[in-house]
């Protein structure tokens, strides 16, 4: 599978690469990025370890060498300031991501390529992805909740002295302010964690808040997520990859779950190597369907705004 970063030169973008570096699945990697140096830079530093990570084309590139790419994977975008909403960002960032995807066009994409969202703010950006490109909706996704679902999964394991991996945690709908935890399903190896003693409703909103002002307090500690964010993108990259029918919270266009229609926003979505597959309603809780609900709202104001 060939991948092109698109913001590769940055700090996400670099992150992702390193990922999926180290894991050796995704057989070439282009850099793609504004700032040319950076770029070469990143590519220069990633191939200097190939010896030792796998078999891998690692170069920094150009649209005129996109065209073949199975996946494009966008991170290009200009970070949120520590205290800005992503939605505030939308208006830096809508038209240098309309500029990538007429390039991306112009570059002559195949018809079953991937696009990957991940640039800020996500949903809106993936929906605008949907718009201009001529792809199948199922081909075209964001991060979305991701990242706070690992966030989320990790704190919980954490606070409570459990495997990482054996926490099971979603976070669904915007990724951003509206963002909602599911602990209706919240499991550790398969048992609900809702059903732990220490699970209290003070224990719930706590762990809940911080995951929602991680975002922030990585900008204000670091300038922004560079590693998780990376580990993220590898999950879903390498769920397209090998076919893997993953559950994952990753953003596509809603057409009717949980009642909503017309935007992007995560929701429980299979992900194989046609993109997002299908959409999954597992049953929530009624005060979860309504904060999905509201997230979905919040979101199509603001796209009404980013048309107007
Ligand atoms: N969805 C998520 O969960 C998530 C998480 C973290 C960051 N982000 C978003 O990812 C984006 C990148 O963040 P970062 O920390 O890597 O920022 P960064 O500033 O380190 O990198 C952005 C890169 O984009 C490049 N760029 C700008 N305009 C470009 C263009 N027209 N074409 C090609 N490259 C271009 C810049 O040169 C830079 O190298 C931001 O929008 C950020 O909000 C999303």
């Amino acid at each position: 599978m060939k991948v092109t970063i698109i913001g590769g030169g940055g700090r996400v973008g670099a992150c992702a690469a390193y990922a999926l570096e180290c894991s050796g699945l995704v057989t070439e990697i282009q850099i793609l990025d504004a700032n040319e140096s950076a770029a070469e830079g990143e590519a220069l530093d990633l191939l200097h370890g190939s010896a030792f990570a796998g078999e891998q084309k690692i170069y920094a590139g150009n649209y005129s060498r996109a065209s073949d790419s199975d996946l494009f994977l966008i991170t290009a975008g200009l970070r949120r300031k520590p205290d800005e909403s992503r939605l505030d960002l939308i208006n830096r960032n809508v038209g240098l991501f309309v500029q990538i995807l007429d390039s991306i066009k112009s570059a002559g994409m195949r018809m079953d390529a991937q696009v990957f969202v991940v640039s800020n703010p996500v949903d809106i950006l993936t929906r605008l992805a949907g718009q201009r490109l001529d792809l199948p909706s199922q081909q075209v996704f964001g991060l979305g909740t991701m990242l706070d679902t690992a966030r989320f999964s990790s704190f919980i394991a954490q606070e409570l002295g459990l495997a990482p991996l054996q926490v099971k945690a979603l976070v669904l709908g915007e990724h951003g302010d509206s963002m909602t935890p599911i602990w209706s399903s919240a499991s550790v190896n398969g048992l609900p964690l809702a059903g732990l003693p220490e699970c209290t409703p003070a224990f719930q909103n706590a762990v809940f808040e911080r995951t929602k002002g991680s975002g922030a307090e990585v900008i204000k500690k670091k300038g922004g997520a560079g590693w998780a964010v990376g580990i993220a993108i590898r999950e879903v990259v390498h769920a397209v990859l090998l076919d893997k029918k993953a559950l994952l919270p990753v953003s596509s266009l809603v057409q009717g779950a949980y009642g909503i229609r017309d935007i992007c926003l995560s929701v429980p979505s299979i992900v194989s190597r046609k993109g997002v597959e299908r959409h999954v309603e597992i049953k929530l809780w009624p005060k979860e369907l309504m904060a999905l609900q509201q997230s979905a709202r919040a979101l199509k104001e603001t796209l009404s705004k980013v048309k107007a």
